[in-house]
């Protein structure tokens, strides 16, 4: 089954789509390069202060909404949860994770000031994860520039998962994006490729990649 475990697709409710109409657009888009899950990941961090609730209610509202039109996708519902102490933490006590796949919790980093992290330590946060049964994901490390090698390795023997953006092949983050990500999969510790589908800028840009002789399925 081909599915997209990471993005933000959701009306409203983060950075990704704004309207309920941009929000059908992406899914009807991406349904044509053949997705048959969506995997609908809003961020929760200082800024969107999104819960199961929140997040339950918009991701109702689209899925109806692709019944109406016929759109024959599954949606599914999760969170990538942002190491800051505004909200981490509280989720991972109350017990509020909502695993992909009965499985993998999508944890990302600040994308440019990991002081924003605060006092938590992501080998740490990473090992209580692990405790639960569960298998963190560490979304787009591509982005990541403050991030060294030698961290990143040392997560993947702990047993953390690393998932790339389609995104950051096609260029969407510019070209020192593009290497470092493809580096990490020519070194073979890329375990995800996802779209981390925000609005239609990401389209078009994997749309002008897949037309020039790339494939969502053979990397
Ligand atoms: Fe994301």
């Amino acid at each position: 089954m081909k599915i997209d475990i990471h993005s933000h697709i959701l009306p409203g409710i983060d950075d990704g789509a704004r309207t309920l109409e941009e929000s059908v657009q992406l899914v009807s888009e991406m349904a044509g390069w053949g997705f048959e899950r969506i995997t609908c990941t809003p961020h929760i961090t200082k800024k969107f202060r999104n819960t199961q609730e929140s997040i339950k209610e918009k991701f109702d509202i689209l899925t109806n909404a692709l019944s109406d039109k016929g759109l024959d996708i599954e949606l599914r519902m999760s969170a990538e949860y942002r190491l800051n102490p505004e909200t981490w933490p509280e989720i991972l006590s109350q017990g509020q994770l909502m695993p992909i796949e009965d499985q993998y919790i999508l944890m990302e980093f600040p994308i440019n000031d990991p002081m924003e992290m605060g006092d938590l330590i992501p080998m740490e946060e990473f090992r209580k994860v692990l405790s639960l049964g569960l298998t963190p994901v560490l979304p787009h490390p591509e982005r990541y520039f403050y991030l060294d090698h030698d961290s990143l390795l040392r997560y993947v023997d702990a047993g953390v998962k690393i998932q790339s953006n389609y995104g950051s092949l096609a260029g969407v983050y510019g070209s020192e994006v593009h290497d470092r990500a493809q580096s990490l999969i020519n070194e073979g510790i890329v375990s995800f490729l996802a779209s981390d589908m925000h609005n239609m800028i990401y389209i078009k840009t994997i749309s002008d990649w897949l037309r020039s002789g790339n494939s969502l399925w053979d990397i």
